[in-house]
């Protein structure tokens, strides 16, 4: 369902700005882009992605970034250009320069529809439950419930303790935003978002205050609403 959300928007507007997310939440509506790609009902030649998130150390080639998981999951399976797709890079020498340097990027092309997942903890992107809503793009320490959920992808090495993630200013600016969430896992977090207060420890409650959010959720996601 998601998937034709993103297929007629491409359709619609062929050079679409999309922010994109990783893990485990986007598989479906990115295998859903790649199969409209092979049979013909899209093309990805002029769409522009900014993602979330990278992971603070880990290059761009390997195979635990979020660059390699885009490209492997969606991007080498389509015409889209690579020239037009913009990642935070992990393993920048001068980090608060990078962040700086993406939400530039991003200014300058603003995203049209922004596609969220949500952790355990409410996070979105990597903005972590804390005492403030961070404006820009900086560099976070993971916490306790991100790195437990997030290390059964790291099979052999230590998974990052930090990482460059889009600020919540950042996301708020996009036009449209879509989260999506699936899994019971997922429903203390989504109870905490729609129905609870809007406040930095619950990160996605932000949305409330946006005008242009869709939520998609399965069963065991809204089983406490
Ligand atoms: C990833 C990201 C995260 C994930 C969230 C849910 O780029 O920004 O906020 O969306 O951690 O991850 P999954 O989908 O693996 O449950």
């Amino acid at each position: 369902m998601v998937g034709n959300i993103f297929i007629k928007a491409i359709n619609e507007k062929p050079n679409i700005v999309l922010g994109l997310a990783t893990g485990a939440t986007p598989l479906p509506t990115y295998c859903y882009i790649c199969n409209s790609y092979k049979k013909g009902k899209v093309s990805l030649k002029n769409v522009s992605t900014y993602n979330l998130d990278e992971y603070v150390n880990l290059g761009h080639h390997d195979k635990n970034s979020y660059y390699y998981f885009m490209h492997e999951n969606l991007f080498n399976q389509t015409d889209i250009q690579e020239r037009n797709i913009h990642f935070l890079n992990g393993n920048a020498k001068n980090v608060i320069k990078e962040c700086q340097k993406y939400d530039k990027k991003i200014e300058k092309k603003p995203i049209d529809i922004q596609l969220l997942g949500i952790g355990q903890n409410g996070h979105i992107g990597f903005n972590e439950p804390s005492q403030c809503f961070s404006k820009t793009t900086f560099k976070t320490k993971l916490t306790a419930s991100t790195i437990k959920a997030n290390s059964r992808y790291f099979s052999k090495s230590k998974m990052p303790r930090e990482a460059l993630t889009m600020g919540i200013g950042t996301i708020m600016k996009a036009q449209k935003i879509i989260l999506i969430a699936t899994g019971k896992k997922k429903a203390k977090a989504i109870k905490e978002m729609l129905k609870g207060q809007v406040t930095p420890r619950c990160p996605a409650s932000i949305l409330n205050f946006h005008s242009n959010v869709e939520v998609f959720l399965d069963k065991d996601a809204a089983s406490l609403l």
